[in-house]
């Protein structure tokens, strides 16, 4: 290329480059080097923050503002996605590759949110938070924050609390009221199960950076507790980065779990919860309603089953049928069948357990369904042989 091709601009900008170069000494331009690329790097992470900053200011409810932090009304005004067919086609499946917060400088720089509460407002607010999972292997500390950053909304019948196929603004706790969970398959809305009066939802969008998964519509007049995707980010995703660091390798060695990819495994940890028993302390009771699967993380548990007396009456003493420890799971009986608990579980020594809610031992474990069904069948030949009945294990 000859001299007189090159913008005047650019020509200065070499020459004054050259003359730099010749000017610094071999050790000086290591230096030099170092600054210069660095520059460009700086640059390049500056205008990556700027997309990501406009991309997320673009998403739907990520405010301080408790206004648009309620949930949508079926027949709300709201900002048209191109067309039903689209949002519908988006993809709902969640991939295992969770946002990580370590990544992410500008949940730092967050302002810590702080919603006011009386302490009659705070009172119930534990309460509904008592059982969250998600909660249950924060510090003392990061739990106060999420309670902190709760706000109160009012839900009325019909209310669309999540659409799916919309962004993730918050994430749910149930303080009171039913709600149905909606999946739109092959166009068609299917009811896939309900939350009862308990439970959180509204984490997966969130943990993944997905679309809304499911709708989740309001039944009857309830409460929710709604936690701000930033607040949600900042505590409960630094701490799920924690715990799939601790729980991989024990997750890895649980048998039930081997056939499950390792993305699959890893959605298992995001979702439970730890529950420590002492010695003797009552896991869950015969006759109760289901709502957890467990496995063993330590200790030993073991199961007991109220016998029947010849005339076929409920007698109070209880049998013990069997024993789980470290990697076992118990408690998936009266969830695939949709009865109430068979046997009552009681701790042997101090016990830890891994807690997993209903919705996701019906989101995430169907895969292990057919090994399960085989060990609920020789529950049925255990039960016969040591207490002489038939149990109906079937829906
Ligand atoms: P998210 O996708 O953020 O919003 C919809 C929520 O519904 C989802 O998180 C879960 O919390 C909840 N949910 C309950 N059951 C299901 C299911 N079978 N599939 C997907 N989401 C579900």
């Amino acid at each position: 290329m000859s001299n007189t091709e090159i913008p005047s601009g650019l020509k200065e900008l070499l020459q004054g480059y050259t003359m730099e170069v010749l000017r610094r000494r071999p050790e000086n331009l290591v230096e030099f080097a170092v600054q210069h690329f660095t520059q460009i790097l700086e640059g390049q992470k500056n205008d990556l923050k700027n997309k990501k900053r406009s991309n997320r200011s673009s998403l739907k409810g990520v405010t301080f503002e408790t206004k648009s932090n309620k949930p949508k009304k079926e027949d709300e005004e709201e900002e048209k996605e191109p067309s039903t067919t689209a949002k519908y086609n988006r993809r709902v499946s969640v991939c295992a590759e969770a946002y990580n917060p370590d990544d992410d400088e500008d949940d730092d720089a967050e302002p810590r949110v702080v919603h006011p509460k009386t302490d009659e407002q705070r009172h119930r607010l534990q309460d509904a938070c008592r059982d969250i999972l998600l909660f249950k292997t924060l510090e003392q500390e990061q739990f106060s924050e999420v309670l902190d950053g709760m706000f109160e909304v009012l839900v009325k019948p019909q209310d669309h609390i999540i659409d799916q196929g919309d962004d993730g603004d918050n994430f749910y706790v149930i303080e009171k009221g039913v709600y149905d969970i909606f999946v739109q398959k092959d166009g068609v809305s299917i009811c896939v199960g309900k939350y009862d009066n308990k439970g959180s939802f509204g984490e997966l969008a969130l943990m993944y950076n997905t679309p809304r998964a499911a709708t989740i519509t309001a039944t009857q007049e309830g409460a929710l507790w709604g936690l701000d995707r930033a607040t949600f980010h900042r505590l409960i995703l630094r701490n799920n980065a924690k715990k799939r660091r601790v729980y991989e390798a024990f997750i890895e060695c649980v048998p039930l779990l081997k056939s499950l990819e390792l993305s699959e495994r890893m959605q298992i940890v995001d979702v439970l919860g730890v529950r420590v028993f002492k010695d003797g302390e009552c896991v869950l009771m015969q006759g109760d309603e289901a709502d957890c699967f467990y496995i063993v993380e330590s200790g030993e548990v073991k199961i007991m089953i109220k016998s029947k007396t010849k005339a076929g009456q409920q007698d109070n003493t209880e049998v013990e049928v069997a024993r789980c420890s470290k990697g076992q799971y118990f408690g998936e009986l009266a969830l695939v069948t949709n009865k109430p608990r068979a046997a009552s579980v009681y701790a042997v020594g101090e016990t830890k357990c891994l807690v997993i809610d209903i919705q996701a031992f019906e989101r995430l474990l169907g895969p292990c369904m057919d090994i399960m069904k085989r060990n609920i069948s020789q529950y049925e030949e255990q039960r016969v042989a040591l207490l002489g009945s038939r149990v109906d294990l079937k829906h």
